[in-house]
């Protein structure tokens, strides 16, 4: 005999654990499974286990989508302040690092304790870990066969999350369950991660590993001012995983390494008279003094005196310095993204909610769904929002 539940929702992350809450708390009898062992990891390890929750700022512009428009009402339903109202509930605190992003005081640990408890005062039954091994629809209820036994549901919200980290139980299943209901799915693909380049044409620049600096760097569609790392295989940090969500394979990126200088070419070919400070030496006032070196190794003029620079070789070293184009050859992939691009298409969802329109009862919450965050809290806050429309309205 299957088990009869107004909603179950599949996937105790961030998005699901959430949406349970809220039905719950509504009065239905809501069911949440899960395959992992353990329940809210991205939680846990987001945010240098601090967990980015929110960020102040968000709008829509700060997602990615084929349909831009759709995260708006969602949004403007559910807000920052709404979520910071919930922590002030359970007395955790928090605090802004940078940006409007804000993390909690002690540990992401009490975000996933603080749904857990949401999701009690809601009466959610929980299954985990538990393996979804059918789904199918009749009679205008959704009948799931789990590895815990069988559930009759009126409303199904899907709250797989994306691909990315599949060693803590990222999966495919709520891309496949869109399939199976005939709703289309934006071709996925890692996002929020960093790039890398061919090996030979990286090894001059693998010796930078290590070094961070604030760059600009831009594609052919997003532009970033943030923290830039080098790497042993190519680049890391802020400015790279925001521009990788945009960058498409095959596409140059272009980087600032000196963003504060408005001319740095004619500024160099001005100090030069007289100057017998090494070129290396007055880079190295606006650059961390290794980049300085490499790039002054590079363009042959190690070892000499600023006056000794011919004018077109400064320019030449300025514009690679500030306008530096580099091809990446691919990312680190699922293993090392943030986020997933692309998922459920929004057009086949309504944006109020985030109910498929050919399918009544079938809902997808957080990151499954083609709603990409900007790195900050953006990610977080979507889940809480799009998680939130769902469960008010199941
Ligand atoms: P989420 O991935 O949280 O949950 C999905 C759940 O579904 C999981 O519990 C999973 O086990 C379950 N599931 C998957 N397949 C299943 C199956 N076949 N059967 C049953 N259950 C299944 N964002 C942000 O805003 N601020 C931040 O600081 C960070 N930091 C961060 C760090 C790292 C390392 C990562 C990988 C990601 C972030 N993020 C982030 C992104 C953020 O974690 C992510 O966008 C949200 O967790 C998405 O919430 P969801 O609930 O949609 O998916």
């Amino acid at each position: 005999m299957a088990e009869q539940f107004d909603v179950a929702v599949i996937g105790a992350g961030a998005a699901g654990m959430m949406c349970a809450a809220v039905a719950g708390q509504r009065g239905l009898r809501v069911v949440l499974l899960d395959h992992a062992e353990r329940i809210g990891e991205k939680i846990r390890i987001s945010g240098g286990g601090r967990c980015n929750f929110t960020n102040l700022g968000t709008s829509a512009a700060n997602f990615l989508s084929d349909n831009p428009h759709f995260c708006r009402s969602a949004l403007s339903r559910y807000t920052p302040q709404d979520f910071l109202a919930l922590l002030a509930r359970h007395h955790i605190g928090w605090h802004e690092k940078h940006k409007g992003q804000l993390f909690c005081d002690d540990s992401a640990q009490q975000i996933i304790d603080m749904l857990v408890a949401e999701c009690a005062a809601g009466d959610v039954s929980w299954r985990q870990p538990c393996k979804l091994k059918a789904l199918s629809r009749s009679e205008e209820r959704w009948q799931l066969d789990t590895s815990l036994g069988q559930i009759d549901c009126a409303s199904l919200v899907v709250a797989t999350g994306g691909l990315s980290i599949p060693k803590i139980g990222a999966s495919d299943l709520g891309h496949r369950i869109a399939r199976q209901f005939d709703i289309p799915v934006v071709a996925p693909r890692p996002a929020l991660v960093p790039l890398s380049f061919d090996p030979a044409a990286w090894a001059p620049f693998a010796e930078l590993a290590g070094l961070a600096l604030e760059v600009e760097v831009s594609s052919a569609s997003g532009h970033f001012r943030e923290d830039l790392l080098f790497t042993h295989r190519g680049l890391s940090g802020p400015a790279i995983l925001q521009i990788s969500s945009y960058w498409q394979p095959g596409e140059a990126i272009q980087i600032n390494l000196a963003p504060d200088e408005a001319r740095l070419g004619e500024a160099l070919i001005d100090a030069k008279p007289g100057n017998r400070q090494h070129l290396a030496t007055i880079l190295a006032q606006t650059l961390p003094r290794r980049l300085a070196d490499t790039w002054v190794q590079r363009h042959g003029l190690q070892g000499k005196p600023l006056a000794d620079c011919s004018d077109k070789a400064l320019r030449a070293l300025a514009q690679e310095l500030q306008a530096w184009s580099l091809l990446p050859s691919g990312s680190e992939g699922y293993r090392k993204a943030e986020v997933t691009r692309g998922g459920v298409d929004t057009r086949a969802l309504d944006q109020k909610t985030m109910m498929a329109r050919s399918q009544p009862g079938l809902y997808f919450v957080g990151e499954v769904m083609d709603v990409t965050g900007w790195l900050g809290g953006y990610n977080f806050q979507w889940a809480w929002a799009s998680a939130y429309a769902a469960g008010m309205a199941v």
